[in-house]
This record gives structure tokens, sequence and C-alpha cells, in this order.
């Protein structure tokens, strides 16, 4: 289990596919990076006892935005198999990349606080099913509301006019969750995890496609962000008005 602080102003954004190599890691990376670029420092979890995520971040260069990392696996208590997480007070975004294959009761618990889902999905025949089997699991397990929009997927390594990038945008568009972004196939993206770097980072001139998909899914987060500190505003505002007005106490009632 993982447990994160409950703090207001901290947006938790879960990278989730129980299918290995279908862009988690890239995904949370990547969005990491951004984050980082813009400030303050993001965190990012690696709940993949691979630690890819982790081996990322160790590359990045000192020079550059810093991410905070929390291997989670290495932190895991044992016993109870729990991670408290601590993040720094300035950080208001928490990436959790998740690993391949994980089990109902894990799903339920890495999402339950959840402020955002990310969905990467590759286009094949194999993810799609996977994939349409997972997300009938994850709606019923973790009791998503699919209007709240708190899930989102990613197609990821896509070529354009391919009859498996057809076939994966109309079974995606059949779902009606929010397809926030497509991501193409693109050596970009090796070349930056390589590095510790997101796309970003890299030459301008040979990415400006995919930081422009990248900038949609921030924009997206943003906007989830904003509503969720919306809605907890207005709850504290419900109970303000409820609650008993306090006559200010004098000098004297208070010695
Ligand atoms: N859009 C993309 N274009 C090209 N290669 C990609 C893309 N997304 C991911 N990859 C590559 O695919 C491999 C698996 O991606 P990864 O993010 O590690 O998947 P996961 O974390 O889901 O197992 C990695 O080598 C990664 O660099
Ligand atoms: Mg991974």
């Amino acid at each position: 289990m993982l447990i994160a602080p409950d703090r207001d102003n901290l947006h938790k954004i879960v990278v989730l596919n129980p299918k290995g190599g279908s862009g988690k890691t890239t995904l949370a990376t990547n969005i990491a990076a951004c984050y980082a670029t813009r400030g303050p420092a993001p965190t990012l979890v690696d709940c993949d006892p691979q630690g890819f995520s982790m081996r990322w971040l160790e590359k990045r260069p000192s020079h550059l935005p810093r991410i905070h990392g929390i291997s989670a696996c290495q932190e895991m208590v044992r016993s109870t198999g729990t991670v408290y997480v601590q993040t720094e007070p300035d950080t208001e975004n928490l990436i959790i990349d998740m690993p391949a294959g994980i089990s109902p009761d894990e799903l339920f618990d890495v999402t339950y606080d959840a402020g955002s889902i990310l969905i990467p999905v590759l286009p094949s025949d194999i993810d799609v099913f996977c994939a349409s089997r997972f997300i009938a699991e994850l709606l019923l397990v973790s009791q998503i509301d699919r209007r709240d929009c708190q899930l989102a997927v990613v197609p990821n390594r896509t070529r354009q006019n391919t009859k498996s990038y057809q076939m994966l945008m109309r079974f995606l568009t059949s779902l009606r969750i929010p397809i926030i972004s497509v991501l193409r196939d693109t050596q970009n993206f090796v070349h930056a995890a390589a590095q510790g770097l997101g796309i970003h980072e890299l030459p301008v001139h040979k990415t400006k496609k995919d930081v422009a998909q990248m900038e949609l899914i921030i924009d997206w987060l943003d906007q989830r962000r904003m509503r969720r500190l919306d809605a907890l505003i207005s709850t504290h505002f419900e109970h303000l008005e409820g609650a008993p007005i306090l006559t200010p106490l004098r000098g004297k009632d208070l010695r």
C-alpha cells in the first residue's frame, strides 16, 4: 500500500497499465520533467521493482531542474507492505509510476485518493484486449465515476494511417474516457530516456510535435488539479456556513 501525505495542494498522478512496455515510465518521467521545468520540483515515485524511473533520474544531468525521487520498493515496510511517501513541502505534483501486473488490492490502494489516473495504451490487438479488461476492472474496483473525468487514456507509440492505430482509436473512443493526447512512435522518447531527460529538453527542431502532445497532457492535469482545489474550497466554505458563530474571547477569558 502506498500512503501519500494528505495535503490539499498535492496532486497525485498515477500512471497505470498492467501490460509491460505500454509507456508508463516514459509518460511518468516526461510529466515529471515538464513539471520540474515549470517548478516547484515534483516528486516521482517508482513502484516498479525494476526501477526504471529511478534509473532515469540517476542519469539526469545535475544542472537541469530538480525532481525528487522515491523508490517505493526499497522503502516498503516489509512486514506490512506499506510505503509512507514523504514529499518535500513544496511538491505540488506527485507522479507515481506503477509496475506491470498489479493485484486488485494494489489497484484500489493506489487509485483511491488519486487526483488523476493516466493509462498509456499501445496500438496492438493484445494491448487493446488487455486494456479493455483492465479498464473494466479499474472502473469496478476503484469505483471511478466517468463523469468526474479522473481517468484519461494516452495512445502511445502510434503511427497514423495504420490499421492498428485506427483500431486503437475506435476502441478508446468507445470507452467514453478522455483521450487527452496522442504520442507517436519516435526515437525522441528513447533518446530522452537514455539521458535522463524529458523530450522538451532535447533539441527543439526534432521534438516540436511530441512536446506539443506532452503539453496537452500537462494542460489536462493542471485543469484536474484546479477543479480538485475548487471542489475542496467549496466544501470548506459549506462547512463554515454550517458552523456555529464563535464569539471572540476577551483578554480576561484567556487568563
Ligand atoms: N512513444 C514512444 N516512441 C518510441 N518508443 C517508446 C515510446 N514510448 C515508450 N517507448 C519505449 O518503449 C519501451 C517501453 O516503454 P516504458 O515506458 O518503459 O513502458 P512501461 O513502463 O509501461 O513498461 C522503452 O524502451 C521506451 O523507451
Ligand atoms: Mg515501467
